[in-house]
């Protein structure tokens, strides 16, 4: 087979990922790297290349494809170069801190005509395929509610993260994965409006918590949910880490954790209220948590998927000789990108923002 030559920028914590994951699966050669401080690349694996520079990578003949892995400021201006010199390249994300600059990069690789896409792998992990094989089933009935959150606990936001100007912040750190899910979820509803309420808990320049709501089209409210500092003292009881509950009129999915666990639970008619059960609440009692209806009710376990982070590379690889298409496609990235502002709009102004319509 043959490999794709692929030269990597930036040898931090994804570059040396995509290191590993790029020299272990089929169809890949990594030819070189480089990083602007050369004691990252101390610890490349023998055989590959050290660059001195990116333009030393991006002029070497031997490399077909560019994987930008540096830090988010950076892959404006490292996607202009790498299409200039006609090499196909694959951004990490977030693909740019603009709309602005999506667009630039868009204009520069389609005027040099080389293939740009944007790894955006989160697209495989295990548990949002599982919410989305359960929405696409289409057993839960009319869905109105998608809940998607990530509550890091005693997390660390580190190096260039903790700034503004260099692309730091949860937002484009985990949320643009977050958003990017359920939009790829719902491909064809629109937003109708969107609330964001967006917070620095502890930092001082960006963004470490967010609650976002969006409205769409087709009656689904997705709530997008991230803490970044939950105290937690025992980890491994998992209150925290990610969570997916999926409510429709004929059902309800629960998912916990990335190594998913849940269950459905659903009827076979539709949700109807049922004579109240009165359960003793110590302020009171309430009439909220009935009986499941009589001989009606399924319990189901989560649909099987078997999705992960290499598939991505599988993709790409077909995609790159033309067999299939690429997972991720720009214009769903600039979407995310065209989300986000509206986002940071509504979390700046405290209102919500009405949005593709
Ligand atoms: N897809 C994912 O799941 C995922 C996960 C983590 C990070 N990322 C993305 O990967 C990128 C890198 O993040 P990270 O956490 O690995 O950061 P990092 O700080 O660990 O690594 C970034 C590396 O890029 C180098 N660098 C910075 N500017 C450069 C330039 N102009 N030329 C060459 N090298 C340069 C730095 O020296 C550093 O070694 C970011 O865009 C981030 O959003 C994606």
């Amino acid at each position: 087979m043959e490999k794709i030559r692929i030269g990597i920028i930036g040898h931090g914590f994804m570059g040396t990922e995509h290191e590993k994951m790029l020299t272990g699966i089929e169809g890949y050669r990594v030819v070189g790297i480089s990083d602007k401080d050369p004691g990252q690349l101390e610890n490349v694996t023998d055989g590959i290349k050290k660059y001195a520079s990116n333009e030393e990578l991006i002029q070497d003949p031997e490399i077909q494809v560019v994987l930008i892995a540096a830090n988010n400021n950076q892959h404006h201006s490292l996607v202009l170069q790498a299409a200039r010199a006609g090499k196909d390249i694959i951004c990490e994300k977030p693909v740019a801190m603009s709309l602005e600059d999506l667009d630039d990069m868009v204009r520069v690789t389609e005027e040099y005509r080389v293939k740009f896409t944007v790894h955006h792998q989160r697209r495989l992990d295990p548990d949002f395929r599982t919410a989305k094989a359960i929405f696409d089933a289409e057993t839960l009935g009319d869905i109105y509610t998608i809940k998607s959150s990530l509550y890091g606990f005693n997390g660390n936001m580190h190096d260039w993260h903790v700034y503004v100007n260099e692309g730091g912040g949860m937002l484009y750190d985990w949320g643009v994965h977050l958003l990017d899910q359920i939009l790829w979820m719902m491909p064809d509803a629109k937003i109708t409006s969107v609330y964001a309420d967006i917070r620095n808990v502890i930092n001082f320049e960006v963004d470490d918590y967010f609650k976002i709501l969006m409205r769409f089209d087709n009656r689904v409210t997705a709530e997008v949910e991230l803490g970044t500092y939950y105290l937690a003292d025992k980890p491994q009881d998992k209150w925290f880490e990610r969570h997916w509950f999926i409510g429709g009129n004929k059902g309800s999915a629960y998912i916990d954790g990335f190594d998913p666990v849940g269950k459905i639970v659903r009827t076979d008619g539709l949700l109807k209220n049922v004579s109240g059960k009165r359960t003793m609440t110590a302020a009171g009692p309430t009439r909220s948590f009935g009986p499941p209806p009589e001989g009606k009710i399924l319990t189901e376990p989560l649909p099987a998927v078997n999705t992960n982070h290499a598939q991505y590379f599988e993709n790409y690889r077909k995609a790159y000789w033309g067999e299939e298409e690429f997972l991720v496609k720009i214009p769903q990235t600039r979407r995310v990108l065209a989300l986000m502002d509206a986002v940071r709009e509504s979390g700046r102004t405290g209102k919500s923002i009405a949005f593709e319509n």
